[in-house]
């Protein structure tokens, strides 16, 4: 498979080397000249041999007598200048001219131009005259009958612009389409009397379009008459048109990856070599595959070159239409990469991957915290106590509704250290607020929604209390399910020590206590005082509010 393969390939190769050759010999026909002098002689045209040219009218008859030889077309003795394969040639012509002396008609030349197998370019071509005096026209009689021509008059010397040919010493008009043939006429007014210092000849030629610009000087140069001008010349295979001819097998001139194109100038056909090949169309095999690879380099992965055309790939790994002119060839985005950075890579996702759920579940948690503690604040009549607390803020200070988060920086998260007791509602703990003054925190109970305002009430009023006897209560933190309270941490000289200073033989009893209480003839005071009795016990039942 693989020598086939190589095979294939080898004798792919040859074919290939022996076709350029071959090209680069030419493109008349094997065997045949193919250059006379400087001009290439391609076949349908021939010279020498009369196998050499398709037909008559595409004999070139090369004069060697010439350095460097001359051709010429057919047996004519017009001078031919180039042959394209694009269905025209370029010939040179003499001009005609009519000229003076001051006795009147010195000589002239009528040119005249008969070649019945080729077109006068309409496209191509312009029929001009020059001269100062001049009435110039060509006429055609073979095909097409036609007369047209210009007018050109001047008086002064002065008048005439060079480079310009626009009425003015020179004018210029376009050939009709499909002619074969013209005949050169000329007449004048005055015999170019009034001009002969200047002017004693009016000349006239087809000329190539852009071939000829006009000079001041051409008007008095007398060799004038010597010059020849370019024209082009349209061939064509035969006189029929492209159907017509590939009915006609054996004669279709139109060979291998060609095809047959039906010119915009007249009849017969012309042939042209496929999109991605180039050479002869009319010879055999004269079409060759155009290695666009080479010649137009248009990929940036790898060129092949296919007949008539090419395709472009990318290399392993990398994709895109490989086209210098499209996507090019860029690495793929999920490429083979190497076992270590692939596992690197998946070690980095999964590692992403890990983080990002956390952080996901730790802020979804958050949030929950945050809703419950929304939730128990409002629950515990935190709405309610702002709305008290922000109507009486002229009073001074008064309570201050703690965040958890603040209480919970005041304990050192609870520490234990921190732990003054523990009573019949849960511990009590010492804190340390971010002003420096110290506190007591402890739970409080709220039986149920409607205990709620009587709650809210006592702790307004208690946070207003400033008695010597009496544990001030700085406020109360009601993010958690039961609220916590923070009081005033006093170690001495205080009620606190007076109701539990263990030193203190005889308790104080709850009759002294109410006592105490009643001094002020306020309810709160009861409440204070069962409150902060309540710190490590849970004998308070004077305030039925709160706690228990
Ligand atoms: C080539 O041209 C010559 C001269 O006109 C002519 O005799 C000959 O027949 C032509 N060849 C072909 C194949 O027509
Ligand atoms: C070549 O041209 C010269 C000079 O014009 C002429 O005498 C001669 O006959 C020509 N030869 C051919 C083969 O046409
Ligand atoms: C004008 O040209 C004619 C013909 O060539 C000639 O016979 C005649 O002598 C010329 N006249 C002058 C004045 O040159
Ligand atoms: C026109 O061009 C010629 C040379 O081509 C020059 O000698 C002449 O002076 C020019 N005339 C004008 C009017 O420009
Ligand atoms: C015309 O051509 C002849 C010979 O070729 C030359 O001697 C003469 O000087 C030329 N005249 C002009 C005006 O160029
Ligand atoms: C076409 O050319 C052939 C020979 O080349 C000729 O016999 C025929 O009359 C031509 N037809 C036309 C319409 O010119
Ligand atoms: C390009 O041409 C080569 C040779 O014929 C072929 O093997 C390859 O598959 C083609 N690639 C594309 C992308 O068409």
């Amino acid at each position: 498979m693989g020598f086939r393969c190589m095979f294939k390939a080898l004798a792919l190769f040859a074919v290939t080397l022996t076709v350029t050759a071959t090209s680069v010999a030419g493109q008349a026909k094997a065997g045949c000249q193919s250059n006379c002098g400087h001009i290439s002689i391609p076949y349908p045209f021939g010279t020498g041999s009369t196998d050499c040219n398709m037909s008559r009218r595409f004999f070139i008859r090369c004069n060697t007598s010439f350095n460097p030889p001359k051709a010429f077309l057919t047996t004519s003795d017009i001078e031919v200048l180039h042959i394209s394969l694009n269905g025209y040639l370029r010939i040179q012509y003499p001009v005609g001219y009519d000229c003076y002396n001051s006795s009147g008609s010195a000589y002239y030349f009528d040119a005249r131009f008969r070649l019945s197998k080729f077109l006068i370019s309409h496209t191509r071509n312009k029929f001009t005259a020059i001269g100062c005096d001049t009435y110039a026209y060509v006429e055609g009689f073979t095909g097409r009958t036609y007369s047209t021509g210009c007018v050109s008059f001047c008086y002064d010397v002065a008048d005439l612009v060079n480079g310009s040919c626009s009425g003015i010493g020179c004018c210029q008009t376009a050939l009709p389409k499909g002619v074969t043939d013209y005949e050169l006429s000329f007449d004048s007014y005055w015999k170019h009397s009034k001009v002969l210092s200047f002017n004693p000849c009016s000349y006239g030629f087809a000329v190539e379009d852009g071939a000829y610009s006009f000079s001041v000087s051409d008007l008095s140069n007398i060799n004038f008459s010597k010059k020849k001008f370019p024209i082009i010349l349209d061939w064509t295979i035969g006189n029929r048109s492209c159907m017509e001819a590939k009915m006609d097998v054996d004669n279709y001139a139109c060979k291998q990856n060609s095809d047959c194109i039906d010119p915009e100038n007249g009849r017969g056909y012309l042939c042209n070599c496929l999109h991605g090949f180039q050479g002869n169309p009319y010879l055999s095999y004269g079409c060759q595959d155009i290695n666009e690879c080479e010649t137009l380099k248009p990929c940036s992965g790898t060129c092949h070159n296919l007949p008539g055309s090419y395709n472009c790939s990318c290399p392993k790994g990398f994709e895109g239409d490989g086209r210098k002119k499209g996507t090019g060839c860029n690495p793929k985005v999920k490429p083979h990469f190497p076992i270590l950075v692939g596992t690197l890579g998946i070690g980095m996702s999964l590692l992403f991957s890990l983080l990002c759920s956390s952080w996901v579940y730790l802020g979804l948690r958050q949030r929950k915290l945050n809703k419950l503690k929304q939730q128990n604040f409002k629950q515990n009549g935190g709405v309610l106590l702002r709305e008290q607390l922000s109507k009486r803020e002229e009073y001074g200070e008064i309570a201050k509704i703690f965040t958890l988060e603040e209480l919970k920086k005041a304990t050192n998260n609870y520490h234990e250290s921190r732990i003054l007791g523990r009573g019949g509602q849960g511990t009590v703990y010492k804190g340390l607020l971010p002003d420096g003054r110290s506190v007591a925190i402890k739970k409080s109970l709220i039986g149920n929604q409607s205990e709620v305002q009587p709650f809210v009430n006592e702790v307004i009023v208690l946070s207003q209390i400033n008695h010597r006897n009496v544990v001030k209560l700085l406020g109360c933190c009601l993010e958690t399910q039961v609220p916590l309270l923070v009081y005033e941490y006093v170690r001495n000289g205080t009620l606190f020590d007076y109701l539990h200073n263990a030193t203190h033989p005889s308790v104080m009893s709850w009759e002294a206590r109410l006592k105490i209480a009643t001094e002020n003839s306020r309810s709160p005071f009861l409440f204070a005082l069962c409150c902060f009795s309540a710190h490590y016990s849970s004998r308070c039942q004077v305030d039925q509010h709160t706690f228990r």
